[in-house]
């Protein structure tokens, strides 16, 4: 596990790229990556340049800060975020959460590709989140003690009401069919069985996943304010006849990448 005085090191060989700090973190997964592209005058910090970083398996490539203005807001952008499921401790997979909250940025974006539970959602919609599932029998703030005592964070309102209003409008604007639910968190990385997921509909699941919650968790334990979107890439198990498969996650966003982008862009202006 990477302690407070190792991030507060990374912050420390972070803050000699910048300038000017980031108000807002974007932390976009499969299919929101596009985004990186519109930040102007990108500062592009690589993982790898950060002594004491975790590796990051992102396919093809390595993990970047990318630090720069985006509908002119100044934002650190993370192409790379840190799976449960790829064998890290649970308190690094929020790394990125940590760093931010010690650049001093209040406000994450966190997206996401998930499954659609509820049978009413189809491919290429979105769900704006507005609560989630913690299925993963780890929590990222276990053993953490603010100032030597265990802080019990409250997650009433875990995802911005403000936020998900602002999204609403933004998703009709752009002409994208949306929902809003619940996000369930496994530690993946297999697929769910269709038994699992009829368990997961009967909790109350929208859709599913492999990440986000822990970071949201995080978020709000810093009292950050945070607004999450799931791309649904496809159906989750048991609903359709098909295999699930990542190439029909990847086809899917693949379709619907401008108009995600453009959501991100248009929210982060009102954020
Ligand atoms: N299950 C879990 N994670 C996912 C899925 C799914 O069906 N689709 C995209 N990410």
């Amino acid at each position: 596990m990477i302690n407070e005085r190792q991030i507060q090191k990374i912050v420390e060989q972070l803050k000699k790229y910048i300038n000017v700090a980031p108000e807002i973190g974007l932390m976009l997964g499969s299919g929101w990556g596009e985004v990186a592209k519109l930040i102007e005058a990108p500062t592009v910090v690589p993982y790898t340049k950060i002594k004491g970083f975790p590796k990051c398996h992102v396919d093809g490539h390595e993990g970047n800060f990318v630090f720069g203005k985006l509908a002119g807001k100044n934002v650190c952008l993370f192409q790379g975020r840190f799976h449960y499921y790829e064998g890290h401790d649970i308190a690094d997979t929020v790394i990125l959460v940590k760093i931010l909250n010690m650049l001093g940025a209040k406000k994450l974006l966190i997206t996401n590709a998930a499954g659609g539970v509820n049978t009413t959602y189809k491919p290429g919609d979105v769900m704006i989140i507005g609560d989630h599932i913690n299925m993963l029998g780890a929590n990222p703030l276990i053993g953490l003690f603010d100032g030597g005592s265990m802080k019990f964070t409250d997650m009433s309102h875990a995802y911005d009401e403000e936020y998900i209003i602002k999204l609403k409008g933004i998703c009709q604007k752009v002409n994208v069919k949306y929902h809003v639910g619940t996000y369930l968190q496994t530690s993946g990385p297999n697929y769910e069985t269709p038994a699992e997921i009829r368990a997961f509909r009967a909790l109350g699941c929208d859709a599913v996943g492999m990440s986000t919650v822990c970071e949201v968790i995080m978020a709000n334990y810093y009292g950050m304010r945070v607004a999450g979107l799931s791309l649904i890439t496809n159906m989750a198990c048991g609903i359709l006849e098909t295999p699930l498969s990542h190439k029909e996650v990847i086809e899917t966003a693949n379709r619907v990448k401008e108009k995600l982008q453009d959501i991100v862009c248009k929210f982060v202006s009102v954020m």
